[in-house]
């Protein structure tokens, strides 16, 4: 029996990857903090087994045999089967934890499934199978056909997945670390995770990608977030808190546009969204802090400020936001360094 641990951190968007082709292609480019404090620690044991007509595995979630996982990780087998031709000739015992609670409305599709791969990566290096790329490229390859944003959980800071003809090296296959400048305030930014619906998402976020097909909106959508990206750079390089804020806020509001005008149509907003949404935008305006939000595809806020804000945007969230969230609870996290490797 050999096994391997790795631990996977949660990201979170700055340009929205919403819409997807065939073989997880997404439709536009996207860009993300990786977080730190939110993260999946999976491991992965193997052994031989001497047939090698099926794929062999259990699921074990939080020390418990998880067998609603099984689908998910069945399709993703069946995924990523091309490109580990050897997964049929052994059983697995996958182990897998998150930092955050399991019904936070947090998804953990992008720390789990980039943890899973990550272990995989490790299973073909320690068995000599030769792949003709570099390790965290060929890892982020696998998250990518496990689930989209996995991809970009793999490597630290400011990530790229999605190709961009500015972006040198970014393929629609694998996230790459942004190659860009990046101005320090950039990299100990905070992202304080508001817990507004911690129950499943309304969306899966499958079916969200497939509602952009056809969607009369579409293709304006996928060259915003193109001239997003594009617009980003030199406020990263510039350290532009205005300018950040301005194309962050949009993406969260796009994102959600979206939702709201295809068929059929989702408000995934609640009302306690709105609400903290508004508070921000009193507060920036009353306090000069640089704060703002994003979103994901449902109801729970991240709310993103600088480290220089920090005491006074922690006091703001703690007296006037927590109130808005499921049992006051919210998670407070900061930009990481990437995945890492337990040794055992
Ligand atoms: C709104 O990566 O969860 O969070 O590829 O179908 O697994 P699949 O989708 P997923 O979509 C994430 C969408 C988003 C925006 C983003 O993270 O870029």
């Amino acid at each position: 029996m050999n096994k391997v641990t790795w631990q996977s951190p949660s990201n979170i968007a700055l340009v929205k990857y919403w819409g997807k082709y065939d073989n997880q292609i997404p439709a536009n480019p996207s860009i993300s903090f990786t977080l730190n404090a939110s993260n999946t620690t999976t491991t992965l044991s193997w052994k031989e087994k001497e047939a090698d007509d099926n794929f062999d595995f259990e699921v074990w979630f939080e020390g418990q045999l998880e067998d609603s996982f099984r689908p998910k990780i069945e399709a993703f087998f069946k995924r990523i089967n091309h490109m580990l031709p050897f997964l049929k000739r052994f059983s697995f015992k996958i182990e897998t934890s998150n930092t955050f609670p399991h019904s936070s409305g947090i998804a953990s599709s992008a720390s789990g499934l980039s943890a899973l791969s990550l272990c995989f990566a490790s299973m073909a290096q320690s068995l000599n199978i030769p792949h003709d790329e570099d390790f965290y490229r060929f890892a982020s390859t696998l998250s990518r056909l496990g689930s989209g944003s996995a991809s970009r959980s793999v490597f630290g800071n400011l990530v790229v997945w999605g190709k961009h003809p500015d972006i040198t090296g970014s393929s629609d296959q694998f996230g790459i670390r942004y190659p860009g400048d990046i101005h320090p305030i950039f990299t100990t930014f905070n992202d304080t995770i508001l817990l507004v619906d911690k129950g499943v998402k309304q969306v899966s976020s499958t079916v969200g990608h497939n509602l952009m097909i056809g969607h009369p909106f579409a293709e304006a959508r996928f060259a915003q977030a193109q001239e997003n990206m594009s617009r980003l750079m030199p406020i990263l390089k510039k350290g532009d808190l205005e300018g950040f804020i301005d194309i962050v806020e949009k993406e969260a509001l796009s994102l959600h546009a979206m939702m709201m005008t295809s068929d059929p149509y989702f408000v995934l907003m609640k009302p306690n969204t709105l609400e903290i949404i508004e508070r921000i935008w009193a507060f920036r305006k009353s306090s000069k802090c640089h704060i703002c939000f994003t979103l994901d595809a449902g109801a729970n806020v991240h709310v993103l400020f600088p480290e220089k804000d920090k005491a006074l945007v922690d006091k703001f969230i703690q007296t006037e936001l927590a109130g808005y969230c499921e049992n006051n609870q919210f998670i407070s996290d900061h930009v990481g360094a990437g995945a890492k490797r337990i040794s055992s």
